[in-house]
């Protein structure tokens, strides 16, 4: 039989058959069903039942197979989901790709244009480490560069916002574009504070260089803003930033780099970037759908009512000492356990990450928490 790699926390655990989802439950051929604490790497904002996404997605495909959209054609919901991907954020044009690695993708060669537009020579792009850009060379050598196997000039890594003038004086001037998670959460959740996105802010605008945030996993939703750095952000906006994961609430695949109207006016003219799909049609059609069903049921309100739930939780497996630390805002919580929890097969080592969907009710917030107590009592 044919082997289909597998990213396994531990080969031992056996594979579960998958036969059905519904509402946030994940059915098993043994008739048990299970909760995915982490939603797909935080993906599936809606759950796995919003029925009208996937209408959406089969009728847009079936009526229009395919519109070439970054030539000269178009579907009424490539442009309207192109408003609603730059309006809620304040920007002016769009990239549409196929996952959040090529976003990231597509929000370094924005950059690379506007500075080829300008005539500027500002090849080096400064990021942060560890951190998860995607699985490029070029997203890992940002984030992980010991992962990256194709080694390139153009790389710089900053240790943190505060010493970047200081540390990296020499290169300031040939620097184009600053990347950064809006909340990094490869080593845990540790967000940005305050001070540190004012002072990121003053570094791009007083040495001339491109703020790019990567949204891939805060957007749309999770921090009670469809931009993550409108929420966990606290609003400072980039002049680029990179969408994903959950824009087709996980059904579809689905990317974006959006820019605003200064590198828009740059490099709209001479832009040459794209894929094959441009976009999907069945992802954009699902994703206005998408959009349409959040603002319908006021989803992004929900976010308020999650977030004292999951702290709540926390707080109590703190009391019962199962868990030593945890970090939470928006619809995410990190846990550090006691205990080794590995064998679990939830998680590497002594942590666990929780991301609520916004159709997250009292019984998800009930199941979770047994959940979290079995596997730390049997
Ligand atoms: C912050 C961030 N950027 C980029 C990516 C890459 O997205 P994708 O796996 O859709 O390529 C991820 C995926 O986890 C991510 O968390």
């Amino acid at each position: 039989m044919a082997k289909m790699l597998s990213f396994g926390i531990d080969p031992e655990i056996k594979k579960r058959k998958v036969v059905r989802t519904h509402g946030y439950w994940i059915y098993y051929d043994d008739d048990t069903r299970d909760i995915d604490l982490w939603n797909g790497s935080t993906s599936f904002i809606l759950g796995y039942s919003a029925t009208k996404v996937f209408q959406e997605i089969n009728r847009g495909t079936e009526l229009v197979t395919r519109a070439i959209a970054n030539t000269f054609e178009y579907i009424d919901e490539i442009d309207e989901m192109s408003e609603v991907i730059c309006n809620t954020g304040g920007f002016e044009s769009v990239q549409w790709t196929n996952c959040g690695t090529t976003a990231v993708e597509a929000a370094i060669a924005m950059s690379d244009a506007y500075w080829k537009g300008l005539g500027e020579d500002k090849p080096l792009i400064l990021s942060f480490t560890p951190g998860w850009h995607g699985t490029s060379h070029m997203t890992k050598s940002l984030g992980m560069p010991p992962l990256a196997t194709a080694p390139s000039s153009r790389h710089i890594y900053g240790s943190s916002i505060e010493s970047i003038e200081t540390g990296l004086a020499d290169e300031l001037p040939r620097i184009g574009c600053i990347i950064i998670e809006t909340v990094p959460w490869y080593k845990g959740w540790i967000e940005w504070h305050p001070d540190e996105w004012i002072k990121l802010r003053e570094i791009c605008d007083k040495h001339g260089i491109l703020m790019i945030t990567d949204d891939v996993m805060c957007g749309w939703g999770k921090s009670h803003e469809y931009h993550g750095y409108a929420g966990f952000g606290y609003g400072f906006r980039p002049d680029i930033s990179a969408l994903a994961k959950s824009l087709c609430a996980g059904y579809m695949p689905l990317g974006a780099a959006v820019c605003n109207k200064k590198v828009s006016d740059v490099i709209s003219k001479k832009w040459q970037h794209g894929h094959t799909m441009q976009p999907n049609i069945g992802s954009i059609c699902g994703a206005l759908a998408t959009y349409k069903h959040i603002e319908e049921w006021n989803l992004l309100d929900k976010v308020h009512w999650i977030q004292p739930q999951l702290s709540a939780l926390a707080t109590n497996l703190m009391e019962k000492e199962i868990i030593t630390d945890y970090k939470t805002s928006g619809t995410v919580l990190f846990m550090t356990f006691r205990d080794d929890i590995r064998q679990s097969g939830m998680s590497k080592r002594d942590t666990l990450r929780v991301c609520a969907p916004l159709i997250a009710d009292d019984e998800y917030f009930e199941t979770i928490y047994n959940k979290i107590i079995k596997l730390c009592t049997s």
